[in-house]
Parts: C-alpha cells; structure tokens; sequence
C-alpha cells in the first residue's frame, strides 16, 4: 500500500474515494463547507434531519455523482470539537477506509485540514488509523479474500496548505513505519502456532535485524544451560521444540545507559501438565504477543533512527506437557540464583521472565519494561480498554502512562503492595509460582518485581488486550498488536526528555 501526502482542495482530486472528517457541533466547514456546496446542501441537510450524526466511528457513504471528481465520498464523524484527540482521528480513518474498500474503493484520498492537532500529528494519526483499519490476515485464505487486487492500493492525505506539506509528509511517514511494525506484530500473532515456534520467531528477528541494523544473538538450550536459565529450561523441558533466548541490541544512542524491554514469547501455552481446557486453547497461540511486540517495537525506533541504546529480550519456548515436562513440585532454580516452588505449570510466563530480566540487569539499564501476556486475572480487573501496569518508579509510570494516552494503548495500575508477597511465599523455595486467584495480576507481577533489583522497572499485563473478539475501529478482530504504539511512543517521548 502506498501512503502519500498531496496539497491541493480533496474535491478536485481524482480518487475512489474521497474521505472528509466532519464534527457534531459543527457545520461543514473549509473543504466539507466546498463539497456541500457542490453537493447542493446534501451535507448539511442530512446532519439536520440525523441521517448523519457526526459521533465518533459514524460514517455515511454517498456517491457525487461527478459533482465532485472523486467517485466516492465518505462522511466520517469526531464527535464535539472539544473532545477532539489523535484517538478520534485514527478511529474516523479506521471506519473510513475499510468502508470505502468494501463499497469498491482501490485508493483513498483523506482530507487532513483543520483538525485540531499539529499537522505533523495529524497525517501521523490519520495513516495510523486508516492502515490499521484496513489490516486483514489472508495468509491462510486460499480463495478471492486473497486476491491482492481487492485490496486498497494507495491512501493519500490531501492539504490545502502547502505550509503543512513538509510536516504531513513527515508524519505520514512515521505513521507508516508505526503501522507497519503493528502489523508485522499482528502477523506474527495471528500465525498458527506451528508456523510461529521458537525457532521461527528467531528467524523472524534475524530477518528484521538485517533489514534494519539491529544485532542480534540468539542463546540455544546449551547457552541458556552455561548461562544458568533454569526458570526458561524447566518452561521449555516438556516441548519437543527447542527454546530460543534472542537478544536484540539497537545502539544508536552513544554513551547514553541502556533501556531493556523484555517480551513473554510462549509460542503456544497448553498450560503443560496443569493443562487448560481444550474450550479457547486455540486462542494461546497468542501468547508471544509481548515479544513480538518487542520486536515490533525495535524495527520501529530503528527506522526513525531514535538516539537511545535499547535492548529487547525475548525468551521464546512452547509451553508443553511432554514426558519430560516440568512439574507441579518441582523447584528450579533461576539465572538469579533465586529459587521457585512450581505450583501450577501454567503460571509460567513469570518463569521464563525471571530469567529475562535477571539477564536485562546485566546491561545495567537505565529503565527495565515489560510486556506480556501475564494473567487471565488482569482481563477480569480491568476487561480490554486498558492494559494493567505495575512496577517500582513513578517517574517511569507516569511517562508510560502519558504515551498510552497518546497512543490509545491505555493502561491502569494495579498496586503492588507488600502484603500481597505473602501470597508467592513457599515452604520450600524462595518463592512460588502461583498465589491463588486473588489479586492474580498483582501476585505474578510481584514474583516478577523480585528479579529487576533496584533498576526502575514496570510490567504491563496485555493478556486481556493482545486479541480482540469484536472488530474496533482501527483493530479489526484478531491479533491487535498492542504495545508497538505505546512502546514506540514512550521511546520517542524518552529520546525527546534526554536532549
Ligand atoms: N498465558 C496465560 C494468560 C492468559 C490468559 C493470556 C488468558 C491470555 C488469555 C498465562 O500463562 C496463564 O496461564 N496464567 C494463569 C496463571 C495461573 C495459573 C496462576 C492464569 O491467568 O490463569
Ligand atoms: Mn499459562
Ligand atoms: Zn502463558
């Protein structure tokens, strides 16, 4: 898909579709104001009778009729001018685009003039929106879904000011990258699981290395052995596949310490021997999500060539309950030297983190985060419009708090309160791996918090937000690829603060 920026008025543009952003409290104005015009008052006419509300996500599908060039035209809503935000224009372009592909549409043209935000901002969102939107996942279709030319070809964002020109194209650009490493995220989510084992995420980081300069490493069963990942071993002991420890390193910010983000990438989580029932167990193919999000979030800083140091760490096993699997009882001993009672054999994303980030402390960074798709507990506490957060330093809270309200990956906090490490204390061991069903969220982050020592560190739960069973406006059901855009953000942010 090509994404342009052109300047010129959207109605003398020849386009399938043209796309205009209109607000409740606000009569067509500029480029919309020009379009009804020539539409005879059509616009306005059906604001009034409420055939067209403008609210958030509405849209309205009319034919010009060669009253204006494009041979479509779609009315996409943003609510109150006051309640405007970059969320509200990715959504109007994510219910835009998929709507004129389905009426017919193979390129999209996007007025971007007078919408709030700076206009650098607004082609970003505006690409955002409508690429995602748009985003299928064919692979596995064998019949005319999978027919490319089906597909929109090209979106354009049009101005009529050629002072924004410069900006827009900027922004559309970074947009592009965005989406572009969200969907490779969603990809990678969405594969079945057979085509998505250890070894073949490796692959996958290898082949985004090289395309944009990340070194990488990748620590087979042997090297995970010498080093001593016992927490990553015993996960991977009961699957035939074999565990992948990759480590990416983007070096681009001089002396300056490292940021190490670490993403659970269980491949497919059976829950091994305390295994899951069989209802939804398809669905734990997305269990790498955190690492791929890790990932994703690389490629994207390497192409905006952001001046930061980062480390991403993605341990990478199947969960399985083979014959020699790990057991409930069993103890093993961590990378940290630390040691975990084994209760249930499900709880094990936090195993083969420990090890992850005892192994990020080696860099001594100056932040640690990660993602994952830690507890079904963290969707009963906050369902899927936020992700949970939790972690030690406020400062590193409140920044990834910002970026979630920039991107629309939200997140909450959850305490994590001294007495809730009552719940992971063990008879045998330094701690275990389960602390009951209450506070579920809370108690694997604090197994979590006993393996960053005093780095500033915070865990974000996405077990609920990695997949969503309804379509949403820029995220059609599927494989959401959550964690690029707020990762991204909080690293551009960071880059930003430390000038
Ligand atoms: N991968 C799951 C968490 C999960 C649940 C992700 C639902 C997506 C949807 C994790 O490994 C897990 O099984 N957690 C257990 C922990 C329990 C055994 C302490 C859970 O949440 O039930
Ligand atoms: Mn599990
Ligand atoms: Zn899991």
């Amino acid at each position: 898909m090509k994404i342009s920026v052109a300047a010129g008025m959207i109605e003398k543009q020849k386009t399938d579709g043209a796309v205009i952003l209109l607000f409740e409290d606000e009569k067509p104005g500029a480029a919309a104001g020009r379009i009804d015009k020539a539409l005879g008052g059509m616009i306005a006419r059906l604001m009034k009778r409420g055939d067209f509300k403008p609210k958030p996500g509405g849209v309205h599908l009319l034919y010009p009729e060669g009253r204006i060039v494009a041979e479509r035209l779609v009315l996409a809503g943003l609510g109150k001018r006051k309640d405007l935000d970059l969320n509200r224009l990715r959504q109007a372009a994510g219910k835009a685009a998929p709507h004129l592909r389905a009426a017919g549409a193979r390129n999209i043209m996007i007025a971007a003039d007078g919408l709030g935000s700076g206009a650098e901002e607004t082609a970003q969102a505006l690409t955002e929106g409508s690429v995602l939107g748009l985003y299928r996942f064919l692979k596995y279709k064998t019949k005319e879904e999978n027919n490319n030319k089906e597909d929109v070809q090209a979106v354009t964002i049009v101005t009529e000011s050629a002072a924004s020109l410069k900006a827009m194209q900027k922004g559309a650009k970074t947009g592009e990258v965005i989406a572009g490493s969200t969907m490779m995220v969603r990809d990678m989510v969405s594969s079945p699981p057979v085509d998505m084992t250890p070894a073949i995420v490796a692959a996958k980081a290898r082949e985004t290395a090289r395309e944009f300069g990340l070194k990488l490493q990748v620590l087979e069963r042997s090297g995970m052995e010498k080093l001593g990942m016992g927490a990553l071993l015993g996960v991977a002991s009961g699957s035939a596949q074999p565990p992948k420890f990759i480590i990416l390193e983007y070096r681009k910010g001089g002396g300056k310490p490292f940021i190490a983000l670490v993403g659970k990438t269980i491949t497919f989580d059976s829950g091994g021997i305390s295994i899951k029932p069989s209802e939804n167990m398809d669905k734990m193919k997305d269990d790498m999500s955190g690492g791929a999000a890790v990932l994703g979030a690389l490629r994207t800083v390497a192409a905006l060539k952001l001046p930061l140091n980062i480390v991403g760490l993605l341990p990478a096993t199947e969960n399985m309950p083979g014959g020699s699997a790990y057991k409930p009882g069993d103890v093993l001993r961590t990378l940290s030297g630390q040691t975990i009672e084994i209760i249930n054999t499900d709880a094990e994303g936090r195993l083969i983190l420990s090890d992850a980030l005892a192994y990020a402390c080696r860099y001594k960074p100056a932040v640690i985060v990660d993602i994952a798709t830690l507890t079904g507990a963290c969707r009963v506490a906050l369902g899927q419009e936020a992700m949970g957060m939790l972690g030690t330093d406020d400062k590193l809270k409140q920044k990834i708090r910002e970026a979630g309200e920039k991107t629309g990956e939200r997140v909450w906090e959850l305490p994590l309160w001294e007495g809730y490490y009552d719940q992971i204390k063990s008879d045998g061991a330094d701690m275990k791996n389960a602390g009951g069903r209450d506070g579920g969220a809370i108690t694997a982050a604090a197994l979590l918090s006993r393996f960053v020592q005093d780095y500033p560190w915070v865990h974000l739960d996405i077990a609920a937000t990695a997949w969503t069973e309804k379509d949403r406006p820029y995220t059609p059901k599927g494989a959401t690829g959550i964690g690029v855009r707020l990762l991204t953000q909080f690293l551009r942010d960071y880059a930003a603060s430390a000038k």
